[in-house]
């Protein structure tokens, strides 16, 4: 593997030479290391940390400065991979003005590389706006979570044909406002291959088949740390969660039956 760093030049190169974009979640620094050092393209700071991590219902109430502290954190992992930021709802809908203070705070004060923002056609004069300061743009269309209460649920999108257009028309003009990538979240496979033919900029897949040039998906799902529900298209690699809880009752047996510490961990 590569020493150099990833940058957003790299990785719009890494689509023309037709190699696959391999993007995860990470939270805390502890997480940022070891998914770096295992070789990853892109570190995403997702706003799903508000489910997985915080324990909301949704992403809706996750914070700009909640964003910003597990961005830091990430960030002093000093990870080659690029380092995406999730801007949280309400922090670049509002406007243009707005999302250029908010998502420079991300690079300014979180160590961020580049932002994601979720919306296609609507949020296009914000992505030119922020592209035109000097912030890189991921965008984020398909199911988009958080609209969930527009689209009444995590439901794939872009099964209709209606759809299927407006997805493609929201892609096309985050590319035309200067997105450097695009995820394309929950739909068919058959639309994000046709998407990724058409623009010239990266998709990164999510649930949205093997045609995308990249794929991403959140790390607790993928070790098995979530354990209450995996959505269809997560592969689990391994079982962490199971394997946490076994070395809890472990411990914990231990402890009660006087096993732990034993003198090799005392002083
Ligand atoms: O919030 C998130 O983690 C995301 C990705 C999984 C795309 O948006």
């Amino acid at each position: 593997m590569e020493n150099e760093k990833i940058t957003v030049p790299k990785i719009l190169r890494l689509k023309q030479e037709k190699k696959k974009i391999v993007a995860l979640t990470a939270y805390d620094c502890l997480m940022a290391r070891l998914v770096d050092e295992a070789g990853v393209d892109v570190i995403l700071v997702g706003d799903s940390v508000g489910s997985v991590f915080s324990g909301y219902d949704s992403t809706l109430p996750v914070t700009l400065d909640e964003m910003l502290y597990h961005t830091r954190a990430v960030a002093r992992a000093r990870p080659r991979a690029l380092l995406v930021m999730d801007m949280p709802f309400l922090s670049y809908q509002c406007g243009p003005d707005d999302a250029v203070r908010n998502c420079g705070r991300a690079l300014k004060e979180g160590g961020a590389v580049a932002v994601k923002i979720e919306g296609g056609v609507a949020m296009a004069p914000t992505v030119r706006r922020l592209v035109e300061v000097g912030i890189p743009v991921m965008g984020h269309v398909g199911l988009t979570p958080q609209s969930i209460h527009q689209m009444g649920g995590y439901k794939v999108q872009g099964r209709e044909e209606q759809d299927r257009k407006r997805i493609l028309a929201d892609a096309l003009a985050l590319q035309d406002a200067g997105a450097f990538s695009v995820v394309l979240e929950c739909v068919p496979a058959i639309l994000a291959r046709d998407i990724t033919r058409e623009l010239r900029i990266p998709t990164i897949g999510i649930g949205a088949g093997a045609d995308c040039d990249g794929q991403i998906l959140v790390i607790h799902d993928l070790v098995g740390l979530t354990v209450n529900f995996t959505p269809r298209f997560v592969r689990r690699y391994a079982e962490l969660g199971r394997e946490l809880g076994r070395a809890v009752r472990e411990y914990a047996t231990d402890v009660r039956e006087g096993r732990f510490p034993t003198p090799d961990q005392a002083f």
